[in-house]
């Protein structure tokens, strides 16, 4: 397939209802991929952003609301997105949730459902996805993981593990891959300005008093020496980057997007 012509094929964007998910697949949308939305929003809403999308990017969408906790959710989204648009060309894990607390109190209900949709999803769905791309000697798979993928913050064991997890399963992907004209990548953001960061900033407001703006601040300046946090459509744009043919040879990658947080 050349660059520039993207009107056959499909990205399946996870978690695209909302933060960087939803930046991923306007940006997609926005160079002409046809788009499977998915997150945890009711039938009726996700089919109004499907419209939404169709309307100002002039893309098929689709949309399913498939709960990624599980195998069967998994495999849930990937028969919808074949019935929405045929094999997907295109898979951006980046359905993801947050829980912080110090390792020793951490609940394990919480562990368990972390571990299920930051890292078994995105194994289940490329496993799914996979021999498709493989067959056709074309394809893309993009892993939103973290600069947690790299390092360690306090009270993350969950979100730490499962990110390095993912990190590591990018590689293995990406080694399995590389003969077919498949890559595998991962993008390690720092703080991006999203909603699963404003428990953390409420958190800092309420501990120190302060407003909503400076307790931004705080937060993000505290890891990164670039003090501002990335945009959504930023990682978009690298998406659309790493689905390049540019970028044909970049595969099993970690690619920091963190204002020099891992460069410490
Ligand atoms: N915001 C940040 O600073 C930041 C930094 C690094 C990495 N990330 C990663 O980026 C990804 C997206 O994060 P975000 O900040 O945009 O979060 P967000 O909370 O704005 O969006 C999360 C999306 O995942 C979906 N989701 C959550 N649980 C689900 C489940 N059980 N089944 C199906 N879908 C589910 C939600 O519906 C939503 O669409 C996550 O993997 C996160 O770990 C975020």
């Amino acid at each position: 397939m050349s660059e520039g012509d993207h009107s056959c094929k499909l990205a399946l964007v996870t978690g695209s209802t909302s933060g960087i998910g939803l930046g991923v697949a306007r940006e997609l949308a926005g160079s002409g991929y046809r788009i499977m939305l998915h997150g945890l929003l009711d039938a009726g809403a996700g089919a109004d952003l499907a419209a939404d999308f169709t309307r100002e990017f002039a893309v098929d969408c689709g949309f399913s609301n498939a709960d990624l906790s599980t195998l069967r959710g998994c495999t849930e989204l990937v028969v919808a997105t074949q019935e929405f648009g045929g094999s997907v060309d295109v898979l951006v894990n980046n359905a993801g949730i947050q829980y912080t607390s110090a390792a020793v109190d951490f609940p394990q209900a919480r562990w368990d459902s972390l571990i299920a949709v930051n890292l078994n999803a995105p194994f289940y769905l490329s496993q799914q996805v996979l021999p498709a791309m493989l067959a056709v000697g074309w394809g893309r798979i993009i892993n939103i993981a973290s600069v947690h993928g790299l390092v360690a913050s306090n009270k993350k064991a969950a979100y730490c593990a499962a990110k390095h997890g993912l990190v590591g399963l990018t590689k293995v992907l990406a080694l399995e891959s590389a003969k077919a004209g498949v890559t595998v990548n991962a993008i390690c953001p720092g703080w991006v300005e999203t909603p699963l960061i404003e428990p953390q900033i409420q958190a800092i407001a309420q501990a120190q008093g302060i407003d909503i703006e400076r307790a931004k601040m705080a937060l993000v300046g505290e890891k990164q020496p670039l003090p501002v946090a990335t945009q959504p459509a930023a990682i978009g744009q690298l998406v659309v980057f790493l689905l390049s043919d540019a970028a044909a040879t970049m595969t099993g990658i970690a690619l920091p997007v963190d204002g020099g947080w891992t460069a410490q």
